[in-house]
């Protein structure tokens, strides 16, 4: 029953939202930033929502990259975050997925936000969950949890990523089904999508574990990592730093335990200046 209505709420949304109240307009104009305007807003459940804006014609960014983003407090001040950029490198518009905090300093506001909105969008986007940060290799591993996701929605969606990798393995883990829903609906239009679809056909694996409710295998990643669950499950073999890469997105735990799982066999971490086996992001919240 629960799952039900949770799937009605992030259909509802998906239809242009009526517009309540007059847009909310920024007159400030920062020089870091841009003043870009909300397009679609898509509530996927009482803690996570993805919000789409406009993207300047000068604005590029490599995938995996994040950048911050903000609204004016009362005395115009902008508070702002860092949001990792989940939208294709191709797309006219820039996606992100984002929590809800209800006291957080931002997203207690930006979960509120509609289209014709305004909002700050900064310059200069930068990140180390990037393939330039990685040895070339045969398979890439995408772990994440919750909107640790959001940065490989844009590696999975980017022809360089395969070109790079024969094998792209997305996992995902969440406490509740629910929250898997923006992943789910996320590879099926890649499949579907003709620009990339057919590209990633057989190449791109997106394995999913729940945590707190039954709906798909029971577990957090990294036990299934450590126990080699997950390599019976994916029929392939355990991590090896000789053709694997990782790179790993979410809660400040499972950067910690994905880290220490890494090295322990050997994989050494990537940067922009020196690419290795691993890279590391937390997933940003507030
Ligand atoms: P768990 O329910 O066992 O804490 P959150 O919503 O708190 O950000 O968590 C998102 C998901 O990440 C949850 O399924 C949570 O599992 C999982 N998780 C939290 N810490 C770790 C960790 N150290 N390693 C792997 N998964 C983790």
């Amino acid at each position: 029953m629960k799952d039900m209505s949770m799937t009605a709420a992030a259909t509802d949304s998906a239809q242009p939202a009526p517009q309540a109240r007059p847009a909310n307009k920024i007159s400030a104009k920062p020089g870091a930033f841009t003043v870009e305007t909300v397009k679609s807003v898509k509530h996927y459940t009482d803690r996570l929502f993805e919000f789409r804006i406009s993207r300047p014609a000068a604005f590029r960014f490599r995938s995996g990259e994040f950048i911050m983003i903000g609204l004016p407090d009362e005395n115009g001040k902008p508070i702002l975050r860092a949001y990792s950029i989940a939208s294709p490198v191709w797309d006219e518009e820039l996606d992100f997925y984002s929590i809800k905090v209800q006291d957080g300093p931002l997203t207690s506001r930006l979960q509120h936000i509609q289209p014709g909105d305004e909002i700050l969008l900064g310059k200069k986007p930068v990140g180390t969950l990037v393939n330039d940060a990685l040895r070339p290799g045969k398979r890439l591993y995408l772990v994440s949890t919750g909107t640790g996701i959001a940065p490989f929605a844009a590696l999975i969606r980017d022809p360089e990523t395969y070109e790079k990798f024969e094998e792209v393995i997305l996992t995902h883990t969440c406490r509740l089904k629910s929250e898997l829903a923006y992943g789910e609906q996320l590879v099926a239009n890649l499949r579907e999508d003709p620009l990339i679809g057919e590209l990633v056909e057989g190449r791109l694996i997106h394995f999913t574990s729940l945590t707190r409710e039954e709906g798909a295998p029971r577990g957090r990643v990294t036990d299934m990592i450590e126990s080699g669950e997950l390599f019976e499950k994916l029929d392939r073999p355990p991590l090896d730093p000789a053709v694997d890469r990782v790179m790993i997105c979410g809660s400040m735990g499972l950067l910690e335990d994905m880290k220490a799982i890494c090295e322990a066999r050997g994989f050494e971490e990537g940067s922009n200046a020196a690419p290795a086996d691993f890279v590391v992001e937390k997933a940003f919240v507030g």
